[in-house]
């Protein structure tokens, strides 16, 4: 897949999400529905984006038993979005059972990829909360490993980690990689953050820019400068 950047429309309405998507018209970039949008808003907010040409990343990371998830990738299928995810930790058997869900009659699907450690984790949260005594590194690419082996199509990790998940999977799994700053820009709640430049030289294939575009005074700048660094 060529590279790309996915802008992330956390927002809590259709209406502030069809202003800033207003600001893209004549650009292709990708829009990823998150939670916040989607629990507010339902599947129309899919179609509204849809409508206008874009292509979606529908980032719900579901976590649930094999038959549960199976049966809901089943009606995220028939939004017709091109990325669907789970969370890793769910285990392989679900993320088998996810496929299936996901899968048409006719055979096609949208990418299923994988989130392997939030990028909002740090290696001490996951030894002292989640118990994980691994190295993070570790962690994620026997996430990464598991995923691959079940069939999915690629991985949402850190920049950071993407060399070592094409290591490890393959050149053609892809790394989604949220977690992206301008140097100097405000971090937030990541911690495991680089710049676009850099996830290029790292190796993602999609960069997730959320705040650094939805917050930006000037967004459609913003997401220019993401793919200035980072596609061309
Ligand atoms: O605003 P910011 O650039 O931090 O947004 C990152 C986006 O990527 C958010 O929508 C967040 O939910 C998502 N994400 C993430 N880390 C993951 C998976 C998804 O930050 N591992």
């Amino acid at each position: 897949m060529n590279r790309d950047v996915i802008i992330a429309c956390d927002f809590a309405s259709k209406e502030q999400t069809v202003d800033f998507i207003s600001k893209f018209d004549g650009y292709s970039p990708y829009f990823k529905i998150g939670m916040e949008l989607f629990y507010a808003e339902g599947p129309q907010i899919v179609y509204e984006i849809k409508n206008r040409g874009f292509k979606i990343f529908l980032d719900l990371k579901l976590h649930d038993i094999p038959n549960t998830v199976k049966k809901a990738m089943a009606s995220l299928s028939r939004l017709d979005v091109d990325i669907c995810n789970l969370h890793a930790a769910g285990g392989s058997e679900m993320m088998k059972y996810a496929l299936d869900g996901l899968t048409r009659a006719d055979g096609t699907r949208p990418l299923l990829i994988a989130v392997t450690q939030l990028t909002s984790t740090s290696e001490e949260r996951m030894k002292n909360e989640l118990l994980i005594d691994k190295p993070l590194k570790q962690v994620v690419m026997s996430y990464a490993k598991t995923a691959k082996d079940a069939g999915l199509d690629g991985v949402v990790c850190s920049p950071l980690e993407a060399s070592d998940v094409k290591s490890t999977c393959g050149s053609d799994f892809l790394t989604v990689t949220p977690g992206i700053r301008f140097a100097g820009g405000d971090v937030g709640d990541q911690v495991r953050i680089t710049t676009p430049a850099r996830a290029k030289e790292l190796g993602s294939d999609l960069i997730v820019v959320g705040r650094p575009i939805t917050a930006s005074p000037d967004p459609l700048a913003s997401y220019l400068e993401c793919i200035e660094q980072f596609v061309k």
